[in-house]
């Protein structure tokens, strides 16, 4: 791996091999989404307990302060609407001179496999990646399930996450599940996982975080189940424990209710 790329790497994966990504890009798809109506808000209130924000570039260039410590993965991806028929019609957002522009620290493309845009969805994948790589940025595909929420599940899962893979993804974002080692046995390369709507407890989420670690995911890219709690401040530093400190999911939680009270 050339320098530049490896440099990037090792801003989105921490030296103990894990990561934190914080998810604010709802906005590209649905709008002003609850928790969600001012994302560089979020962003500035969550900044100093994950590795990097997902955002879109709209949002980083209008909300974000540009001294920011956290690093940037740019979601670049999009074209639809939550109100579209098709939630696969997505196409390339976001030209790589602009990813360089803004000095990111990798990117983000969403993959639909099994749905109407699979080929146009892979096919943004492979462009950016070609695009990406003269620049030395890492590519997280996105394995999107849109309205289909049944979809993750583990052969479905393992499959979406292996295609990305061949195609050049540096990581691949995916769902936990049931038999998620097969997921990440299946996959070359590393694997993060993404959170889905809010559950109902806290604890839910820090022990499938938990699971997906111990069966072999390198992190999380969370977001409804930090900025939709009502308690953000307290989720967030719960999660980066666990990640980062290797806390199990009941300490994690006990830090969750007594932090900032
Ligand atoms: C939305 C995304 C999100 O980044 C991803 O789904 C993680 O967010 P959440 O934890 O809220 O599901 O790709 O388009």
């Amino acid at each position: 791996m050339d320098w530049g790329k490896a440099n990037r790497m090792s801003k989105v994966v921490k030296p103990d091999g894990k990561c934190f990504y914080l998810a604010i890009d709802h906005g590209y798809f649905q709008g002003p989404t609850h928790g969600l109506e001012r994302p560089g808000d979020v962003a500035s209130t969550l900044a100093e307990f994950v590795d990097a924000i997902f955002v879109s570039r709209g949002v980083l260039r209008a909300q974000v302060d540009s001294k920011i410590k956290t690093q940037v993965i740019l979601r670049v991806t999009g074209g639809e609407s939550m109100v579209s028929e098709d939630l696969s019609n997505e196409e390339l957002t976001t030209a790589v001179d602009d990813v360089v522009r803004l000095n990111a620290a990798a990117v983000g493309v969403s993959v639909y496999i099994g749905d109407k845009s699979e080929h146009q969805t892979i096919m943004n994948l492979t462009n950016m990646i070609n695009d990406c790589e003269r620049y030395g940025i890492p590519v997280m595909a996105v394995t999107a399930v849109g309205r289909e929420l049944e979809k993750r599940e583990a052969r479905y899962l393992s499959m979406a996450c292996r295609i990305c893979a061949e195609m050049g993804a540096s990581v691949v974002k995916t769902y936990y599940c049931e038999d998620f080692n097969k997921v990440i046995s299946g996959c070359p390369v590393p694997v993060v996982i993404a959170g889905g709507p809010k559950t109902e407890s806290e604890l839910e989420v820090l022990e499938f975080v938990y699971k997906g670690i111990q069966e072999g995911a390198i992190g999380v890219n969370l977001g409804r189940n930090i900025w939709q709690n009502n308690r953000p401040r307290a989720m967030a530093r719960a999660l980066q424990a666990l990640i980062h400190e290797n806390l199990a999911p009941k300490l994690a939680h006990e830090l969750y209710l007594g932090f900032e009270k």
